[in-house]
């Protein structure tokens, strides 16, 4: 691995591989020779600093790292989470194809059918009003109360989803502060309203805490008993949802081998058929079969999961950028950089390897983002002029649902293509200063204030073209992104699927509640910690 990386970084110094604008100019083929598609998705890393030389390391990178059997252990139900002891196959939840996947022997698919058929009657119920709250009354809000994998899948799909959206409205609660919920609560009529309680282990905090809350709503509008027409949950842990008092019949489950952050596939998922129906949620989880299907057959020069990935990598190792911007020019994408922040932060920020010991090289970089064209009048100067490189990651569809609004859609589109456009060409000195006096500025000037004024350009980017954002195309694409989470962890070498670093925190809080309460002393605390808890039980009201 360090070998093949050093070699990479030679064939950069020795091809000048990072002078993107020279290789265009080099080679009118250069789109069609780094372009490649799947049906009618498009993805183009034609400007990213990549050359026949680059690509045919990285594939060797990627067979030294031994990642096509890696992603065949996946998809066989291996227990490749090997700090949990669990296999990962939220694969097997968009299993179109219905063939067996075996976990220890068995086949997970009829139970994986069962409770998609359950959600699908649920939802159906709900949304038809045959399944009413306790006063006879329809369902017209739904609440679901979940965080992390349990709320951000959900929330970034329903946005992105809003025009198949015809379902009862949709609402989301996830942070422990109150003000989350008392705004939300402000909102609703009990009598109409149900809550999901979305959570894989149903002990987070945040998630049972909002919960009690939701409940102590239901009971003081409606009384206790009505309780149960108002709640169900999402879970692994199904005793403890019956701990909790909800029936069994309104429970969903879904197993140890699906991720949090993996779990949008699983019933973690009702909020959204709810909101837009069994059919179109169907067609959401063949969007992601259909990469699964093209991740698991496709060579690796023309498998898009595995570019996506080996281009992360060489960005972080080879090229030593930080960080990866990703900006969809869609607005209803516009959760969708969080979402990925947890996919690939939860996932690959880790130090240490699957065999327990340090890594060698650079794992996750910092993911951040916003819909563009906002982010073009926020962070976008830093991309263009600032002292780091930022590798940017570009989405568009073909086609806005507005049809009225075509004008706007084709500005949309014209501002994407121009951002990448201007990342890689720049503006030299001499650009810039012949343009200002041009326009009848004084040389000495121009001197001046072209400096300011300069694009260095060659800034890498990749841009992804849908037709329009479909159920499908969103699946396809989150099932995309998560497949480059692997395939990078494969390159580290380490367990992309547990979470241990959000362990620490979390214990910390439990051992700090009784002394914010003002019940215990903050001694044992570091000198900060306690003056902090001081000064907040000082202005305490
Ligand atoms: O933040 C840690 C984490 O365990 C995530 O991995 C998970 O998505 C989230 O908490 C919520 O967990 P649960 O679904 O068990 O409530």
């Amino acid at each position: 691995m360090n070998a093949l990386v050093e070699k990479l970084k030679s064939i950069v110094r020795d091809t000048n591989a990072t002078d993107i604008r020279a290789a265009f100019a080099a080679d009118p083929e250069r789109f069609s020779r780094y372009s490649t598609t799947l049906g009618n998705f498009l993805f183009d890393y034609s400007k990213c600093a990549v050359n026949d030389a680059v690509l045919d390391t990285l594939e060797a990178l990627a067979r030294e790292a031994g990642v096509e059997r890696k992603r065949d252990a996946m998809f066989a139900g291996e227990i490749i989470n090997i700090t949990e002891e669990r296999a990962v196959l939220h694969t097997a939840l968009r299993n179109r194809a219905n063939t067996p996947v075996l976990v220890e022997g068995k086949d997970v698919m009829p139970d994986v059918n069962a409770v998609l058929e359950a959600m699908g009657a649920f939802a159906e119920g709900i949304r038809s009003g045959a399944l009413k709250g306790a006063t006879g009354r329809k369902i017209t809000d739904v609440v679901n109360i979940g965080i992390g994998g349990s709320d951000l899948g959900p929330v970034m799909a329903t946005l992105a989803l809003a025009p198949y959206h015809d379902g009862p409205r949709l609402h989301f609660v996830s942070n422990i502060d109150g003000a989350h919920i008392a705004d939300t609560l402000k909102l609703l009529e009990a009598e109409t309203t149900l809550f999901i309680v979305a959570s894989k282990t149903f002990t987070t905090i945040e998630t049972m805490t909002n919960a009690a809350t939701a409940r102590g709503f239901i009971a003081d509008k409606l009384g206790e008993a009505a309780v149960g027409h108002h709640f169900c949950a999402v879970s692994t842990a199904l005793d403890k949802v019956a701990a909790f008092g909800i029936d069994a019949a309104r429970v969903f489950g879904f197993w140890d081998w699906v991720g949090g952050r993996y779990s949008i596939w699983s019933a973690i998922g009702l909020p959204l058929m709810i909101a837009i129906g069994k059919d179109d949620f169907a067609q959401f989880l063949a969007g992601g079969h259909a990469i699964d299907t093209h991740f698991r057959e496709a060579p690796i020069r023309e498998n898009i999961p595995m570019l996506l990935g080996l281009i992360g990598f060489y960005h972080r190792n080879v090229l030593n950028y930080p960080s990866r911007a990703i900006l969809p020019y869609d607005q209803r994408l516009s959760r969708f950089p969080a979402y990925l922040q947890q996919l690939d932060m939860e996932s690959n920020g880790k130090s240490v390897t699957v065999d327990s010991t340090p890594v060698t090289c650079k794992t996750g970089p910092v993911v951040w983002g916003e819909p563009g064209t906002n982010g073009q009048h926020a962070f976008y100067q830093l991309i263009h002029q600032g002292t780091s490189v930022i590798p940017t990651e570009f989405m568009i569809a073909a086609n806005g649902h507005e049809k009225t609004l075509r004008h706007q859609h084709q500005l949309l589109i014209a501002n994407c293509l121009a951002q990448s456009e201007a990342l890689m060409k720049g503006r030299s000195l001499a650009e810039a200063k012949a343009q200002l006096t041009s326009k009848g500025m004084d040389e000495a000037q121009a001197d001046r204030i072209a400096p300011h004024r300069v694009f260095t350009g060659n800034r890498p980017s990749i841009t992804m073209v849908h037709d329009s954002l479909t159920p499908f195309a969103l699946g396809r694409l989150i099932a995309l992104y998560e497949h480059r989470v692997f395939v990078e962890g494969a390159l580290f070498n380490i367990n992309s699927f547990d979470q241990w670093g959000v362990e620490l925190g979390k214990e910390l809080a439990t051992g700090l509640l009784p002394v914010v309460e003002g019940k215990e002393s903050a001694a044992g605390h570091d000198s900060s910690t306690a003056g902090l808890v001081a000064a907040l039980l000082k202005a305490a009201r």
